[in-house]
Order: structure tokens, then sequence, then C-alpha cells
């Protein structure tokens, strides 16, 4: 599938692998790209872009991706002046890690991971994605039925894709057991949207990334990445956000990719 021609829609487009991803896309020569974060710098991000490309190439939307307006009023605004989104990247996420059953040594009671904690993950890692997702081949849907067309036929080349952002956490991982269900949940997601999404011609595929070298990795502190998570990747080293970018660049390219790619640099935890 080429990208020349395509609307893309990328959340989490302000930091790591969403803005790495935002620039290879660019790279790759795609119409157009909803470029979708809470943070503010989404803005003057686009402008650079832009400025450097000499044309409104990246349109910033600023919003939170769980707001169901918000994401109605970005469908809305693009089909308006652009026309049908595409190719549909929802890497949005957060990271509320904590063991799911603890001890308290002091108290000597037992606590568990907390409700709240679990449904803000699911909300932001498991939903948003899929309502993205399904607004992208909805957007696909709409023109074609606008245009008449019926069920997709391969000679009139791809129409769109999805790429979800999985996690090789998604295999699980000690203390993440509301972000190791949510990524695990987007595997449900991706094999149901890519049954019923071909009829319009849109693939979709889900990307699990190792660790990578961002922000949300950063957090957990130089030392916790030393000990925890260098020794047991194949590479000795974090994965670059323009890595995974290339990844998903390949799996949107290449119409035979349709299940779930693992960029992992060999990463094999002790149980
Ligand atoms: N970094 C890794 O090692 C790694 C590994 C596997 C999967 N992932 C996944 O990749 C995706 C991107 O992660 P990253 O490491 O680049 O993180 P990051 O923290 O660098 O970027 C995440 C972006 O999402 C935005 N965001 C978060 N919640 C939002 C909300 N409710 N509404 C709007 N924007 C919101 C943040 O503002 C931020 O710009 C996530 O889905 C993450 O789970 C990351």
């Amino acid at each position: 599938m080429k990208f020349s021609g395509k609307n893309a829609i990328i959340t989490g487009a302000a930091s790591g692998i969403g803005r790495a991803t935002s620039r290879a896309l660019i790279d790759n020569d795609i119409q157009l790209l909803g470029a979708i974060d809470r943070n503010e710098m989404i803005k003057d991000l686009a402008k650079e872009t832009n400025d450097k490309i000499g044309r409104e190439i990246v349109v910033p939307f600023v919003g939170d991706v769980t707001n169901d307006d918000f994401r109605k009023s970005v469908y809305a605004e693009m089909k308006e002046r652009f026309g049908p989104v595409h190719i549909c990247i929802p890497a949005a996420g957060i990271t509320r890690d904590a063991l799911a059953v603890k001890r308290n040594k002091e108290t000597g009671m037992v606590e568990t991971y907390s409700r709240n904690l679990l449904e803000e993950v699911f909300t932001i890692n498991l939903v948003a994605p899929i309502l993205w997702a399904m607004d992208a081949v909805a957007s696909v849907a709409e023109d074609r039925m606008a245009k008449g067309l019926k069920r997709w036929e391969p000679a009139e080349g791809m129409q769109g894709a999805i790429v979800f952002i999985g996690s090789v956490s998604s295999a699980g991982n000690k203390g993440q057991i509301s972000y190791a269900a949510a990524k695990a949940g987007l595997e449900g997601a991706q094999s149901t949207l890519s049954k019923e999404a071909i009829f319009y011609g849109v693939r979709c595929s889900i990307i699990h990334p190792g660790f990578t070298d961002t922000p949300m990795v950063r957090a957990m502190g130089d030392d916790y990445i030393e000990k925890n998570i260098l020794p047991y990747t194949q590479l000795k080293r974090l994965l670059r956000p323009d890595e995974i970018a290339d990844a998903i660049c390949f799996m949107l390219k290449n119409s035979a990719v349709s299940g779930s790619v693992w960029v992992d640099a060999g990463w094999h935890p002790a149980a």
C-alpha cells in the first residue's frame, strides 16, 4: 500500500512511538496526518513540520482520546476538510504499574490493585484505541457507500490499514496487571476488526514493541532499566522509537501483514 493519497490519524503523536511514527509517515509521503495528543506541544510540532515542508501536512488536535465528543469532532473535521481517514495508529497510552497482590509488611494486610487504576488503564489503552480504529474503518466505509461501492475487490488496491500498539507485556509482566490485560485485549480487537474491515479493503494488525526509549519507559528510572530490562533483551539496550516506527511503516505498506508483529529485541524476561 502506498501512502501518497492517504490520510492518517495517529494518537499520542506528541511523544515517543507516536511522534516517531508521525515522522516516518511524513518521510514516506503521507498525504495528510491528523496528529492527536492531550499535550499542547503537538501544535508546535505540527507547525515546525508544516513550515519545513511548506504545506499543511500535519493537522494538530489537542484533546483527550477517551472523550467521545473530541474523537467525533476530529473525524468530522478530517472528513470535511480532507476526506476519509484511511490509516489509524492509536498509540496514546499510559502505565499505572503496581503489583496485583501486595503484602504491606507494616500493617500485616494484603492489598490488591485498585479498580480505579484498572479502569483508567483499560479506558485509555484498550477502549480508546478500539473506538479510534473503528471510526477510521467507518470513515472508509462511508466514503465507499457514498461512491456506490460494495464489497472491496483486491483489484481496487488496499483502501486503508490499522496498526494497534500492543506490547511485549501482553504476554504477562510482573507489576503490569492493568497494562498487560489491556494490551492482550487489543489482540482480540485486532483479530476481530481485521475480519470485518477487509470488507471495505482495510487491513488490521498489531505490533508488540519491546522496551523502547521513550518518556514512558524513562519514567521507570535508570536503575530499574539497568537491572530489570536490559539484561533480558538480546540487544542489551532499549529500542529506539524510530525502529518501532520503521516496523509500523512496513506493516502498513506490506499488504500480506495481517496479524501480530513482535519487535522486541529478543525480550525474554525471567518467570
Ligand atoms: N515505550 C515502550 O517501551 C513501549 C513498549 C510497548 C508498547 N508501548 C506503547 O506505545 C504507545 C506509545 O508509548 P510511548 O512509550 O511512546 O509513550 P509516551 O509517554 O512517550 O507517549 C504517549 C503519548 O500519549 C499521550 N496520551 C496519553 N494519554 C492520553 C490521552 N488520554 N489523551 C490524549 N493523549 C494521551 C501522551 O500525552 C503522550 O504524548 C503506548 O500505547 C504504549 O503502551 C510502549
